[in-house]
């Protein structure tokens, strides 16, 4: 893939549990195949813990941050924002464990030639799962380095052959109020909706992720299929997605009815652009003490600054 630099596995720290991605993928497909609800279990061994082999980190552009080194699984699914569950951090781990993410189904409409709806087991057998090790940047200020596992938005979105209509991409979250406590929360208008320009969608880094670290997307994290889009603040990674529509206007995410003057339709990492609260020109990494620079686009400039040619960034933050 032109533009993306090969970072030798030795550069970068692997997580303890992430061995062997081969034997993984060999397992999934395999579960994926064979047996049906079974591929989106959360729990148990996955086949091939306990191998060693490391997996490169998706590179930051040219010129940025040459390596990271991922975060823990332990931090990864234990400081969660997850508002359908709770507003605070460390509930999602825990009052997530007994959502009920078999059977899914993700329904793909709107303004496409063959609209369709796909289980889960589906999606898995049919698009390939790559491994891509993501920075997430929070609105809030804190980042992690994330390893995920899916496969490009583009591909599914070429699936359903959007018509010429189409120029937006509305994404919806899964409502379930009584397995979802957060969504007893009057001040939020559920579902979570998010929403993309088309163009944006079908660039590379936009992900659909069904796991991380090897194996199944735990609750916590918006199993079994969230985005992951490096570039933009996180909370444009939409979790628990069961709704895709493609559409001729631009959406309006949760986040922008809830708080227009703070979270816009765009929300590109902008370290010039403070949110109206706070600063966002540094970050905490988890884990880390001192904070960092917060990067243009979170680093992947070099991968989407062409989508926004031309576009006042301050004005459409
Ligand atoms: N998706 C849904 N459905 N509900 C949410 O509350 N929070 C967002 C995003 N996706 C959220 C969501 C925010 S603010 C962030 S920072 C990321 O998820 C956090 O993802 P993580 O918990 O896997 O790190």
């Amino acid at each position: 893939m032109s533009g993306w630099r090969d970072v030798d596995p030795a550069e970068i720290t692997p997580e303890h549990v992430y061995r062997n991605r081969r034997a993984f993928m060999r397992g999934i497909g395999a579960l994926a195949v064979g047996a049906g609800g079974a591929a989106l279990s959360a729990c148990g061994p996955m086949p091939g813990d306990g191998t060693g082999e490391m997996s490169p980190v998706w590179p930051a552009a040219e010129g940025d941050v040459p390596q990271e080194t991922p975060n823990t699984l332990e931090q990864i699914t234990t400081y969660n924002n997850y508002y359908e569950f709770s507003t605070d951090k460390e509930a999602p781990a825990r009052l997530a464990r007994g959502f009920k993410t078999e059977p899914w189904t993700v329904t793909v409409g709107g303004m496409v030639s063959k609209p369709a709806t796909f289980a889960m087991e589906e999606l898995l057998q049919r698009f390939p799962q790559e491994e891509r090790t993501y920075r997430l940047r929070c609105v809030e200020g804190w980042s992690m380095v994330i390893p995920w596992l899916g496969f490009p938005l583009r591909q599914l979105l070429e699936q359903v052959e959007p018509t010429s209509q189409a120029k937006f991409v509305r994404f919806e979250a899964v409502k379930r109020p009584e397995e979802m406590p957060g969504q007893k929360s009057p001040f939020y208008a559920w579902p979570y909706v998010e929403g993309l320009r088309l163009d944006e969608a079908m660039n590379d880094l936009a992900l659909l992720v069904t796991g991380l670290y090897g194996k199944p997307l735990p609750a916590q994290n918006g199993a079994p299929l969230r985005l992951a889009l490096p570039w933009k603040y996180g909370f444009k990674s939409i979790k628990g997605i069961v709704k895709i529509d493609l559409v001729d206007k631009q959406p309006t995410s949760l986040w922008m009815a809830a708080a227009p003057n703070e979270y816009g339709f765009y929300a590109n990492v902008n370290p010039d652009v403070p949110h109206p609260r706070w600063s966002q020109s540094t970050e905490r990494r988890i884990g880390e003490v001192r904070r960092r620079r917060t990067l243009p686009f979170n680093g992947y400039a070099q991968q989407v600054a062409d989508l926004y040619k031309g576009l006042d960034l301050r004005q459409n933050y």
